[in-house]
């Protein structure tokens, strides 16, 4: 019993970490529809302000990449305030989400 209860703990820290390694999509969806839906379109399909790439047509690691430079101010542009906020999590998360849509 007791060794079932280990064991399941083991797995269920090991699915956590897993989870967070891959960004959590529902958790993305929340952040996306509040921070970035207005500019980048709900369903990630619009080029914000006519500006920017299709996001939902980037890779995962892309995407991160993109919003870490956006953070770090070597890109700047319109949607910088909403980006500056974003932690590598949620970068993750967001990440995970818009990769669900496709
Ligand atoms: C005020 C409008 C606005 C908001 C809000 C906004 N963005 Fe952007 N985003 C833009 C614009 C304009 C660009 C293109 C110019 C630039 O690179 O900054 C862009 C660029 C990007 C890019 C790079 C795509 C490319 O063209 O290379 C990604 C990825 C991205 N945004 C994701 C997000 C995410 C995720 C959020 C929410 C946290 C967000 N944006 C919020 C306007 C916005």
């Amino acid at each position: 019993m007791k060794k079932t209860a280990i064991f399941i703990t083991a797995l269920f820290a090991v699915s956590s970490v897993q989870a967070e390694n891959q960004g959590n999509s529902e958790q993305g969806e929340r952040l996306y529809k509040r921070s970035c839906a207005t500019c980048h379109g709900k369903q990630a399909e619009k080029r914000a302000l006519g500006e920017s790439a299709v996001i939902k047509q980037l890779k995962a690691d892309e995407i991160i990449t993109a919003l870490q430079a956006h953070k770090d101010g070597k890109i700047e542009g319109a949607g910088n305030n909403a980006k500056a906020r974003l932690s590598e999590q949620d970068m993750k998360d967001i990440a995970a989400f818009i990769q669900n849509l496709k």
